[in-house]
């Protein structure tokens, strides 16, 4: 090493150093913590790549573009933070694992409060395109007890991949809620899930093409189950066999959560007898295993909408 790389390391050292002790007077230990950290990892970023000025004001100019298109509707900060793992990531800190208790995933941006509730047994389509699929399951806690009433709520996209808030009508299609019964079992008729694009007509869809990354999701039937004294779990089931299980492009996918879609003729006997003489269908079983919840103040209604808070 030179003299004036010695100098150099020194003053780019010194910068960082004088940045993260100017938050040494927040009365706030968490906001001190994380502001100081992430100084010193974006310090450390600038100088690992040595940034150019032409690449910071490229960086500059992409954020903008994403705070210009986001709105009520659109939050593309959101779909930046999904395609870079952030929003996984953060999944993964905040759901330690426990015993047998399923895995959560990301919760995207198309899950809507109050959908319309259905019997066990009930269609979520609500006219939304789609092959008819079966599911079927029980909502447990880590050691197999059922937890009757746990509320159990649903949302997909249809067969053209697209969410009912993605259409310019009020249309409430492909989602629904449900409670399990006494003994935790719960059944609904769905569609099977068909991969789609996450929007990508906007800076972060340009990235992806820049990258050379797809924007396409791994098909998938989004879940929220939620119960008294147990973490709310936001999570997805993924259909065994999907080419894009491996090019998921927000990383949402888990072994775990991979499950075989069976798919059944035209005229096989239906499960609650529904006629689909003339149609294929398919069927799917997923149980459901809830952590305790870390307060364990037995108050899983406001842990969910804690979680709703949050989006
Ligand atoms: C979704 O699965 O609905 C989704 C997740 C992340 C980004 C966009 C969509
Ligand atoms: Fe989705």
């Amino acid at each position: 090493m030179t003299n004036s790389d010695t100098e150099q390391h020194r003053r780019e050292r010194e910068l960082t150093e004088r940045v993260t002790a100017s938050f040494d007077g927040c009365d706030n230990p968490r906001l001190r913590q994380l502001m100081q950290s992430l100084v010193q990892h974006l310090h450390a970023f600038i100088r690992e790549v040595r940034l150019t000025e032409q690449e910071w004001q490229s960086a500059i100019d992409f954020l903008t573009a994403v705070g210009h298109i986001t709105d009520d509707r659109r939050q593309e900060f959101i779909l930046l933070s999904d395609v870079l793992g952030a929003s996984m990531q953060t999944v993964t800190v905040n759901n330690e694992a426990h015993g047998s208790a399923t895995e959560a995933t990301v919760f995207g941006p198309f899950f809507v409060d109050d959908a319309p509730e259905v019997p066990i047994g009930g269609d979520i389509a609500g006219g939304a395109a789609g092959e008819p699929c079966w599911v079927e399951g029980t909502v447990t806690d880590t050691d197999g007890t059922p937890i009757p009433g746990a509320r159990i709520e649903v949302w997909e996209a249809d067969d053209d991949g697209y969410y009912d808030v993605q259409y310019d009508d009020d249309r409430v299609a492909g989602r629904a809620h449900l409670y399990a019964d006494a003994d935790g079992r719960y059944a609904f008729w769905g569609l099977r899930p068909t991969p789609y694009p996450i929007p990508h007509d906007g800076p972060v869809g340009k990235m992806l093409d820049a990258v050379g990354r797809s924007p396409m999701r791994a098909s998938h039937l989004h879940f929220m189950v939620s119960a008294e004294g147990h973490r709310t779990l936001v999570t997805h089931i993924f259909v065994r066999g999907d080419e894009l299980l491996d090019a998921d492009t927000v990383f949402g996918v888990r072994d775990s959560l991979i499950k075989d879609f069976v798919p059944q003729p035209a005229g096989t006997r239906t499960p609650d007898g529904r006629d689909l003489a003339t149609s294929p269908w398919s069927r799917v079983h997923f149980d459901i295993r809830l952590a305790p919840s870390a307060a364990a103040d037995g108050d899983g209604e406001r842990d969910r909408d804690d979680m709703i808070d949050a989006i």
